[in-house]
């Protein structure tokens, strides 16, 4: 048997007919940008994560970087202040600080949920940290009441990067996009929720940051050829927004999908080579990858391909390793991180996985020996 790590054409393939069907409406509508199935799909989506508004953009380091430059713009941060970031986030999440102009401070997460680590927040803290942005990394959302209550307690702000935990519920009933100050979302293809090209959005529920960004994704207009602001181009395609209409009434029903099989791995696997990922059984977790820790990666994953199982590794080497950013983070080193980026492999976990597939890579995983 082989199975593929995703198969996007196959995920895409249970929306053939209402998907066709957008687009012909759209072909015949003409309008493009900016138009009423964009308008259709903020309200849905605001609505579906329980913010007050919803702000498309062209992408998930988009949404981001507005977020950032939206609270410039309001006075709640001013170039050069240092925001708290995830050391084992994707590189998105801070190529998005530096973007608005500010400063990534990295910080080492908690090693069994991935997420940030509150004592680490609470350690690396100093007067000329603003904010602080957890990533929901994998899909999961863990401990962030008591973050957001000291957040707040402490006169910084909190931002979500939500871009991989479409639908995920924290521990007290609220949706990733209602919980931090404002959510960024990316519809990247392959996501929970996911556009047939790029996509993004910011969620919030504070009104004088929604109409900031509305107007800084459209180069900082609110109407046509008035420039108010400097702001960019990033806004969510006519087209995107139509699809992303029709997947999002599927999203619960391949969350709770996702969770099945989670719970099926997490059930049955019981290799004590491979160590599967915390996770109390709860909505917290939407599975955007499921992730498990080996000490040897690369038998491991040879294994994986002789038995024809796909695999990706979220991610082969963290952000302040990559060039791009070596010199940004010289001699820093976040030793939790880097364990955790030489160990982790993620396997296939979707929705259009079926069971023969599921019992495949569950009895493969249970037959491997270092
Ligand atoms: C955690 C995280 N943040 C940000 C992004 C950036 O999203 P996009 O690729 O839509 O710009 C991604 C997408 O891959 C992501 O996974």
């Amino acid at each position: 048997m082989k199975v593929v790590f995703l198969n996007i054409q196959k995920l895409n393939k249970r929306f053939e007919t209402s998907l066709k069907s957008q687009f012909k409406t759209f072909l015949t509508n003409g309008h493009y940008i900016l138009g009423n199935k964009l308008i259709e799909f903020e309200n849905a989506f605001a609505n579906y994560c329980g913010a007050k508004h919803c702000i498309g953009t062209g992408n998930g380091l988009d949404a981001l970087t507005l977020i950032l430059k939206g609270y410039i713009e309001l006075g709640k941060l001013s170039a050069g202040d240092e925001v708290l970031v995830p050391a084992n986030t994707f590189i998105a999440t801070i190529i998005s600080i530096q973007q608005a102009g500010l400063v990534p401070v990295l910080v080492d997460p908690n090693e069994s949920s991935f997420c940030i680590s509150e004592v680490e927040v609470k350690q690396k803290i100093t007067p000329k940290i603003k904010a602080v942005i957890v990533t929901y990394l994998y899909g999961q959302i863990s401990g962030i009441n008591q973050l957001k209550h000291w957040c707040h307690q402490n006169n910084l702000l909190l931002i979500a990067d939500a871009a991989q935990a479409h639908g995920a519920i924290s521990e007290n009933n609220k949706k990733a996009g209602s919980i931090a100050d404002a959510a960024a979302f990316s519809f990247y293809p392959s996501k929970n929720l996911g556009a047939l090209g790029d996509g993004g959005a910011v969620t919030t529920s504070n009104t004088l940051l929604a109409t900031c960004i509305q107007k800084l994704r459209n180069y900082g207009t609110s109407k046509k050829y008035v420039n108010e602001l400097i702001g960019i181009n990033s806004r969510l395609d006519e087209i995107q927004a139509a699809f992303l209409i029709e997947k999002l009434k599927f999203l619960d029903i391949d969350n709770t999908k996702r969770r099945e099989i989670a719970n099926r791995y997490s059930n049955e696997i019981t290799n004590k080579h491979i160590q599967l990922p915390q996770w109390n059984g709860g909505n917290n977790h939407v599975f955007y990858v499921y992730v498990v820790r080996v000490k040897n990666r690369s038998h491991f994953c040879d294994y994986l391909t002789a038995n024809s199982i796909g695999y990706l590794i979220h991610y082969p080497i963290p952000p302040h390793k990559q060039k791009a950013l070596v010199d940004e983070f010289k001699n820093q080193i976040f030793p939790i991180t880097e364990k955790i980026s030489q160990e982790v492999v993620s396997i296939p976990l979707n929705p259009t996985l079926v069971k023969s597939e599921i019992n495949y890579i569950i009895k493969k995983l249970n037959e491997y020996t270092c």
